[in-house]
């Protein structure tokens, strides 16, 4: 009897352990290391805030894929901006993990169906907003509010048109991205004596110099396949031109055009220089590489550089230097990160009042410095950002617009997955017809 009950006094001390350590596990906050692993659809909240709204206040649930290292910094300081204006109002950070969006988009699908929208969400400018969220009648139009708040003019006219639809605006942005530009380490090209490259050519010859001395070239992360998908739309940027690369997207020159063709080889060509481990590491790890020195370059939008700068401190110019994609220098592969009013929402005043700190150049100077991006606003102070910062604002200025693939902005969500799935193929398989095959094929989804 005695023997029975030590038995089942240790099978339920067994048992309430396990339980325990469960708990513990699915209360851990997601570590920047494994931030892009399975969706946390948890809603990680910012410091200081809440589920529960202030007592006399509203309550503001803002929904992005902001959450960890290189991610995060801009939209915590840009909240605690908001709550210091608007004590009275609370914050919800709904953050879901995952790089450009990986689950963030699918959970946020699921919740627009089931009328359940967040207050305000995280959206790129362009397809993914106006053929998307607009287009299926699920976010209100905001115009009248742009004029009350007097920025008609404060945004430049070619970001206005990337967030409207037959007229109407619908989101403000609140950053602009840039996604063809190249990060490398300092140290590693003056050890090697490398110059930067401007040409295919080049970089092939630099990448052939680096690989013999024993560095990797280029660092990859394609844990997620739009890291790829970003390497891919730069060199058919590269190598159409961006009337061109445009003329992809509206299906006046198909797939199989022999340009494509040929940004298909570099592509490949590329991709043999990058670390063996690319499909275990996500953009931050790729990032380290470079940071330590193991890898020379890695192409990522610039929030690489508001990881850099922030979560590595590196300096600009001294640690990591940076140039336009090899044959984009002139064009702007741009990104703009935008939030709407969501139709059906029950607290479009508070909303509202978020919207115009995020759109103001206050909002605008807390965010982007941080986050990497330069301020979507044309009166923003440049003195708050360092020379990264001033060059892109520059070049953004002299350079002509690409909207990114990648990114949301050139082309429906739909052929995007598509993208990205044949693309994750191709690095595996490297089979160019095929690739092309698929690309052409998905081509039915662009209108
Ligand atoms: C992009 C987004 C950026 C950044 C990046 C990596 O889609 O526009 O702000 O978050 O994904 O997750």
């Amino acid at each position: 009897m005695k023997k029975l009950l030590s038995f089942l006094l240790l099978v339920v001390m067994v048992v309430a352990l396990a339980a325990c350590n469960s708990d513990t596990s699915s209360d851990q906050e997601t570590s920047p290391d494994d931030s892009n692993d399975t969706p946390d659809t948890s809603e990680q909240e910012a410091e200081g805030t809440s589920d529960e709204g202030n007592d006399e206040g509203g309550l503001v649930e803002i929904f992005s894929w902001w959450t960890g290292a290189g991610e995060e910094d801009g939209l915590l300081a840009l909240i605690d901006l908001f709550e210091q204006e608007h004590p009275d109002i609370t914050v919800d950070n709904a953050a879901v993990s995952g790089g450009a969006g990986t689950n963030a988009k699918a959970v946020l699908a699921t919740r627009m169906q089931g009328d359940d929208p967040p207050s305000t969400f995280q959206v790129h400018g362009g397809d993914e907003l106006n053929e998307g969220w607009v287009a299926a009648g699920k976010m209100q139009p905001i115009t009248s509010f742009f004029e009350e708040q007097e920025w008609m003019d404060k945004f430049p006219e070619d970001l206005i048109d990337m967030v409207s639809k037959d007229g109407e605006i619908y989101s403000v942005p609140v950053n602009i991205h840039r996604g063809n530009v190249i990060f490398y380490n300092m140290e590693v090209f003056e050890e090697h004596n490398i110059e930067v490259p401007t040409t295919f050519d080049e970089f092939f010859e630099v990448a052939d110099q680096l690989q013999q001395a024993g560095v990797t070239p280029l660092a990859l992360g394609d844990k997620e396949s739009w890291t790829a998908t970003q390497i891919f739309e730069n060199i058919l940027l590269g190598v159409l031109g961006p009337d061109d690369y445009d003329a992809l997207f509206s299906g006046d020159i198909p797939f199989d055009d022999d340009r494509v063709v040929e940004a298909v080889e570099l592509f490949e060509q590329t991709i043999n220089y990058v670390n063996e481990d690319h499909a275990s590491r996500n953009w931050q790890d790729a990032a380290q590489l470079v940071a330590n020195g193991d890898a020379a370059m890695l192409n990522m939008g610039d929030w690489a550089k508001g990881y850099f700068s922030n979560d590595l401190d590196l300096a600009t110019n001294e640690d990591f230097g940076y140039f336009p994609y090899p044959e984009t220098d002139g064009n702007f592969m741009v990104i703009t990160d935008t939030f709407g009013l969501p139709d059906g929402i029950d607290n479009e005043d508070d909303v509202k009042d978020f919207l115009a700190v995020l759109g103001s150049v206050e909002g605008q100077d807390t965010f982007n410095p941080l986050k990497g991006s330069i301020p979507a606003r044309v009166d923003a102070d440049p003195a708050n950002y360092d020379e990264y910062g001033q060059d892109t604002m520059e070049d953004f200025t002299n350079s002509r617009l690409a909207p990114s693939l990648a990114h949301g902005s050139a082309a429906p969500e739909g052929y995007l997955t598509k993208v990205n799935q044949a693309v994750n193929i191709f690095v595996t398989q490297q089979d160019t017809d095929n690739f092309i095959n698929t690309l052409v094929n998905a081509a039915a989804d662009l209108q």
